[in-house]
């Protein structure tokens, strides 16, 4: 019964997939209320292909500092051409929610940029912007339940329904994403086998090394890998004889694609009942043509194993729209009604302590709503797709195309009973020499000045961009490098120390350690900035260095922030609001730069 009201299409950027995973649930509702909808990452549209349409919903992230995603940047640039008309769009109708961390300075500023944008393009927004934060104490949704019921309320009353026509409710299931059937046995020996597909940009790579760098006493297991091409390996895997090495500069990001451990996917296939059909080959099929956010392997057959292992995320902590699903597929009249409230913006706080507090997996989850009967054509709708997670790349670039990562191993205690572990470091942990992975590399929001001869000043506590800059800018012989390093112990996480003590005693760097445990009073990173104040205000302020921050983050760039404050009030004479202009200003110009996750 779709088609009477206006199509709306949605457009997302997204890096880690909540925007994505916003718009679909967006299409969802719309949906509901029968609105025929399409969704599509936003850079499938350029400014003039928007001209067509009536109604557009906008998810929006952000990444770098106050970048838009990638699959937005091609749009973005279109939308920004000087030529086009202030009333190009006045026939739209928009709404843009934007997914961002208060954390940043640059807070959801694609979001805001488009709103405006738009608005100067003669657009008609629907709803006021929506402000999705990673910081509010409900995550994400605490900004976007509210702001959905309000956007169909808006939609709704203006694109009223005919009469006789009703809107689905939310408890009548809707039809799967994909249609799933079982390829015959008696099909070719093509249709039965794995066949890998790569995403754009997406190489095979060996494993060459994974060695713990942290002492073994140390509560953390940091892991230096480091991964090569293989030629003769990507043969092997179906592709192309490929010489040519994953090409980054200094500051890249590689992205890893994790896997499911095999003991994990038999796990879930036992709890879902799914175990004596793991290993029968799938056909997917898309049910709309209108929508493109498909995975890249849906053309190939798999198996629920298959998808399991190499595709879905059942052990990550799961988002809404899980939730959504599960409460149509739970037996038990109380768990579906549980599951309903979560989804709701009255059950938001429930939602939090049951399952975010605790970092409760899929997998948890659905143990505790047993039994739950999933047919397999929601495979691919109830289970997110199992996303790649990002490392800094701790090397410069090699002439053997080698790429190296410090990668901390996460593994964490809540009121859970078993210890938290993050899918994919924990399977990372394992990987063998030889060991075959799929990984591509993104800028990160990190640069080294263009000019050798500025000084920089790396500050945090990621070692691994800090090692990356400086292999370079030694290469270069730049060596107007300062470094303030901070860990817990000087000889159990003071990762790649031989490497910077020794840059330190050729003249090549300064080196200011904090190790925080080691003595009996805290001493972090930006006690030792004050510490050198007058050098760093020199550094800076009359030979305009460059400060590039990195690491996890918690209260580290607040209190490298202060500091900063504290040296240009105490060694440039300013007052407080001063100081903070001119760190702002630098963080404008790029001379001072952060890249931390939390
Ligand atoms: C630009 C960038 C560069 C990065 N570089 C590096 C790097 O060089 N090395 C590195 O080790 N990591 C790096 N990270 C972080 C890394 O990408 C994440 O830690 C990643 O999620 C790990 O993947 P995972 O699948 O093992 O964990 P996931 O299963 O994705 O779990 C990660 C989640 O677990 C939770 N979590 C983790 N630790 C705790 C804790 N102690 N308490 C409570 N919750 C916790 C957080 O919610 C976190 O988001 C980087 C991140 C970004 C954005
Ligand atoms: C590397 C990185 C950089 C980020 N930079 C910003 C930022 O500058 N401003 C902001 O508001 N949020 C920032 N965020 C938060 C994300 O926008 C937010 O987590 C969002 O929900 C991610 O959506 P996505 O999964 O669709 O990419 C950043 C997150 C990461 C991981």
């Amino acid at each position: 019964m779709n088609g009477t009201r206006p199509p709306i299409l949605i457009l997302y950027g997204s890096e880690t997939g909540c925007a994505e995973d916003v718009a679909e649930r967006m299409a969802r509702q719309a949906k509901r209320r029968r609105f025929p909808v399409r969704v599509h990452p936003a850079n499938d549209f350029t400014g003039s292909s928007l001209s067509d349409e009536t109604i557009i919903l906008f998810a929006v992230a952000t990444t770098g500092q106050g970048e838009e995603p990638r699959n937005m940047k091609r749009f973005w640039r279109a939308m920004l051409q000087r030529h086009l008309s202030p009333t190009l769009y006045s026939h739209i109708t928009y709404a843009v929610f934007g997914l961002g961390d208060s954390g940043y300075a640059k807070f959801n500023y694609p979001g805001k940029k488009l709103y405006k944008r738009l608005l100067q393009l003669g657009a008609n927004p629907i709803a006021p912007r929506g402000d999705g934060d990673d910081q509010h104490y409900l995550g994400l949704d605490g900004a976007l339940v509210p702001w959905l019921k309000d956007l169909w309320i808006r939609l709704s009353n203006r694109y009223p329904l005919p009469k006789g026509v009703e809107e689905m409710s939310e408890d009548e299931l809707m039809p799967s994403t994909y249609r799933i059937t079982p390829v015959p046995p008696s099909s070719s020996s093509e249709d039965l086998q794995y066949r890998l597909v790569l995403e754009e940009g997406e190489r095979r790579v060996s494993c060459l090394k994974n060695t713990r760098i942290t002492h073994p006493d140390h509560f953390q297991d940091v892991r230096h890998f480091i991964f090569g091409m293989d030629p003769d390996k990507d043969v092997q895997e179906g592709f192309p004889r490929d010489t040519s090495h994953l090409s980054y500069r200094p500051g890249d990001v590689m992205n890893i694609q994790p896997e499911n451990v095999p003991e994990q996917v038999d796990a879930i296939l036992d709890l879902l009942g799914w175990a004596e059909r793991a290993d029968e080959f799938l056909d997917i099929q898309p049910r709309e043509t209108g929508s493109s956010n498909h995975p890249a392997w849906i053309k190939e057959k798999r198996t629920l194993r298959q998808l399991f292992t190499y595709h879905l995320d059942a052990f990550s902590t799961p988002r809404t729209s899980f939730f959504e699903w599960l409460s149509h597929f739970a037996q038990d009249s109380e768990h579906k009604e549980k599951l309903q409230e979560f989804t709701s913006p009255e059950g938001q706080d429930d939602l939090q302590t049951y399952c975010h507090r605790m970092k409760r997996t899929a997998y948890e989850v659905l143990k505790d709503f047993t039994p739950m009967v999933i047919p397999i054509e929601y495979v691919l709708d109830v289970f997110p797709r199992l996303r790649p997670r990002p490392f800094s790349i701790a090397s410069a670039p090699k002439p053997t195309g080698e790429i190296e990562l410090a990668v901390g191993i996460i593994r964490y205690r809540t009121r859970m009973s078993s210890p938290r572990v993050g899918v994919c470091t924990q399977w990372m942990k394992d990987l063998q020499k030889g060991s075959r992975l799929t990984a591509s590399i993104s800028p990160g929001s990190l640069e080294l000045p263009d000019d050798p001869k500025t000084p920089l000043i790396l500050i945090g506590l990621g070692l691994a961009p800090m090692r990356s800059f400086l292999q370079e800018r030694i290469s270069q012989g730049a060596y107007e490098n300062s470094v303030y390093f901070g860990c817990r112990y000087s000889d159990k996480d003071f990762h790649f120390r031989e490497d910077l003590e020794g840059w330190a005693q050729k003249g090549h760097l300064k080196l200011r350690t904090a190790f925080s445990r080691d003595e009996e009073k805290r001493v972090y990173v930006q006690h030792r900035m004050v510490e050198h104040a007058q050098e760093l205000w020199k550094s800076i302020h009359e030979e305009s260095a460059k400060i590039l921050l990195s690491g996890n983050a918690n209260r580290m760039p607040d209190d490298v922030a202060t500091a900063l404050v504290t040296i240009f009030i105490q060694e440039g004479g300013m007052i407080e609001e001063e100081a903070r202009t001119l760190l702002g200003i630098m963080e404008k110009h790029g001379q001072f730069q952060q890249e931390c996750w939390f």
